[in-house]
């Protein structure tokens, strides 16, 4: 099945390559000590070869112990935290391979299944594993899973890391392989303390660290500035820049372009970008530019390598997510990045040559950066109990966490999910919670689609839940254009709100038979809203599988947005905020602690309204509220009884009003 019987002149030249990677140099070694046990655990420095390499030897020693391929029944999965990492690297493996992507070779993530009967070695998220642990508990397809950037420490690779070690007791033919970088290894030996541990020692080139003499103030400025400088002082060699997050990326990208001119190829790289712009930075530069740029999110860190990196420029900053138990808030805050991320970034200047790391912080600052904590300590776990108790984990304390989870965390997910209605008072899931746990949204956004049948408008829910699941489809170009995006904007803003001027936008969308030149014209992300369709499509099939009614309120009908706008309550009911009139300021209500939030200058609202709920709450300089639509007050109790209950409620300002 996999043997082909002559093999592209590519294939050849790439086998080469591979066969330097430091991964190689152990390959019998890791063979070997793969086929004795039934879990290892393998460390090795970024770039050694881990993800591209090593689940192609596993899927040999694989194929050596079960030649039988006409009855193939079998896959090797790979596990990747980051969507970008699955599709990315999947895709080189195929061309490594020599076969087409989907094929032998495939990948799966969230609303995008690239992967056929044929696939034998599939890369996935670690969330998507979970995903098929559901309705597949002992994972059956699989015979072997490797487990990448367990250092990442994300909340479904903990959970895996549980949920795996059990499975393994009932399958002894299942193979596991923990893979991650020189971090942490202590812990991970003393977690899976029976599984032998492989060290890839890295071929690192040593690198210089400099650091800042005095902190600095603003750190896009410093980390543009220090670009200039190393271009214009330092000899030839790509820069890498870590940064935090899009918006940032995309400024620093066009203001370093604009100084350095074709000089120099400047590159993004962030998630939420289409897969071939990502693929270039493996490319080589294209003259008459003689040195790549590559701005990215912490993906660079360990996800992904790029080769040819001699200079690497780190603020130290990377987006976190931060959960406050009290205030039941999850959000993502710029926060300093921990030591080993710091050796990790500088680390990516030493692939091919000598190179220099630009910290652009103090040293004292550096001794003072603290552990980043896993994400299961920083979040909110509503989601992972729903999903714990979807695979039959009642009892969550004896859960084998490698780091357990707070109580009040766990507290506090298991009131919102008995607020929603997904466990009942035996802690046990409801109907409305195993559907819930079968989409592949957070609770809330699941909750609003089940109810949106009751509301008569499951067709705009759907629609929706698709646009609130992709990137933002607003284009937001920087200088002159801006005026005219912002305009375009305009025309599609809905008076209530953000979630209806989504909702416009869909709808335009089709009106325009998915013109690709409509979306140019208006400034939307084309790419965006046809994911917008496919992922709309997935969540069509999973109602009409819970035979859900697909209605709409009619369009004439005064009710048509009362209606919608009640589902989307049904749904983030623990959501709300109200206008202090006094002051002019939103605080939220009930559990969220009456926090000081501000509207997110990118509503579309055009007057304060009393009520609203709102989907995210995002921490930078202010406390924001985003994504953000007019409700009324008298529909809580209206939508949520027992959560707004009048008699339980406290006595406070925000009830005598809505007494009112
Ligand atoms: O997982 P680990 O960090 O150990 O290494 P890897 O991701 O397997 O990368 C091994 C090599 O493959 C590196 O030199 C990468 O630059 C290269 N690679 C590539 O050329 N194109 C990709 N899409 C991914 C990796
Ligand atoms: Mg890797």
């Amino acid at each position: 099945m996999m043997r082909k019987k002559t093999y592209s002149p590519r294939y050849w030249e790439i086998l080469e390559k591979r066969k330097n990677l430091p991964v190689w140099l152990q390959k019998q070694e890791f063979l070997q000590t793969f086929k004795q046990n039934q879990m290892v655990l393998l460390v090795g420095e970024t770039g050694s070869g881990k993800t591209t390499q090593i689940p192609q030897f596993v899927l040999e020693a694989v194929l050596n112990e079960n030649p039988s391929p006409n009855c193939k029944k079998w896959l090797v999965g790979c596990t990747q935290p980051r969507r970008v990492a699955a599709t990315s690297v999947s895709r080189r493996v195929a061309e490594e391979m020599d076969v087409e992507i989907g094929e032998e070779v495939g990948y799966t993530v969230r609303f995008e299944d690239c992967s056929s009967p044929q696939t034998v070695l599939k890369y996935l998220t670690d969330g998507m594993l979970l995903r098929e642990a559901m309705a597949d508990p002992l994972l059956q397809r699989y015979k072997a899973i490797i487990l990448d950037e367990a250092h990442e420490r994300t909340l479904a690779t903990d959970l895996l890391f549980g949920l795996l070690k059990k499975v393994l007791t009932n399958r002894p033919d299942l193979k596991l392989v923990v893979m991650s970088a020189t971090l942490e290894t202590d812990r991970f030996r003393k977690y899976f303390s029976d599984a032998p541990l492989i060290k890839v020692p890295g071929r690192l080139h040593p690198v210089e660290i400099l650091y800042t003499l005095e902190p600095e103030m603003d750190y896009l400025e410093a980390a543009i500035s220090t670009v200039i400088q190393i271009h214009t002082c330092e000899p030839p060699g790509d820069i890498l820049v870590f940064l935090t997050g899009e918006e940032e990326i995309e400024d620093a990208c066009s203001r370093i372009a604009r100084k350095l001119g074709d000089q120099v190829l400047v590159l993004p790289l962030y998630s939420t970008l289409p897969p071939a712009v990502q693929q270039k930075i493996f490319e080589p530069t294209p003259k008459p530019a003689v040195r790549k740029i590559v701005v990215s999110t912490n993906i660079a860190e360990t996800s992904l390598t790029i080769d040819g990196v001699v200079y690497v420029v780190d603020p130290g900053f990377s987006k976190q997510k931060i959960y406050e138990p009290k205030t039941c808030v999850e959000s993502l805050l710029v926060s300093p990045i921990s030591q080993a991320s710091a050796d990790q970034r500088a680390g990516r200047a030493g692939r091919t040559q000598p190179g220099k790391c630009f910290r652009l912080y103090t040293e004292k600052s550096f001794n003072d950066l603290k552990q980043t904590p896993p994400e299961i300590l920083r979040s909110n776990l509503a989601n992972t109990v729903l999903t714990l108790k979807k695979l039959g984990v009642n009892d969550l304390v004896t859960f084998d966490f490698m780091e357990p989870p707070a109580p009040a965390t766990l507290a506090g997910a298991l009131a919102d999910l008995f607020h929603l209605g997904a466990l009942d008072d035996e802690v046990n899931l409801t109907k409305t919670g195993e559907m819930m746990s079968e989409v592949p949204l957070d609770p809330q956004m699941a909750k609003m689609l089940m109810v949106s049948s009751q509301y008569n408008c499951s067709n705009e829910i759907l629609s929706l839940s698709a646009m609130l699941s992709v990137p933002n489809c607003f284009i937001r170009p920087r200088g002159e254009a801006s005026k005219a995006a912002n305009e375009a904007k305009s025309r599609f803003a809905h008076i209530d709100g953000d979630h209806l001027t989504l909702l416009n936008v869909y709808h335009a969308f089709l009106q325009n038979n998915q013109d690709p030149n409509w979306c140019y014209e208006n400034f939307i992300n084309y790419k965006a809203m046809k994911s917008a369709v496919s992922v709309r499509e997935q969540l069509v099939r999973i109602m009409k599988r819970f035979q859900m009614k697909l209605c709409s309120t009619g369009f004439d009908s005064r009710d048509y947005y009362v209606n919608i706008k009640k589902a989307l309550l049904a749904g983030y009911f623990m959501q709300v905020a109200r206008l202090e009139k006094t002051t002019g300021h939103y605080l939220t209500v009930k559990d969220t602690n009456n926090q000081l939030v501000h509207l997110h200058p990118s509503n579309c609202l055009d007057h304060k309204p009393e009520w609203i709920v709102y989907k995210d709450y995002v921490k930078t300089s202010r406390n924001f509220i985003r994504t953000v639509t007019h409700i009324r007050g008298e529909w809580l109790v209206e939508v949520a009884p027992d959560y707004y209950n009048l008699a339980k409620f406290p006595k406070c300002e925000v009830n005598k009003k809505r007494k009112r």
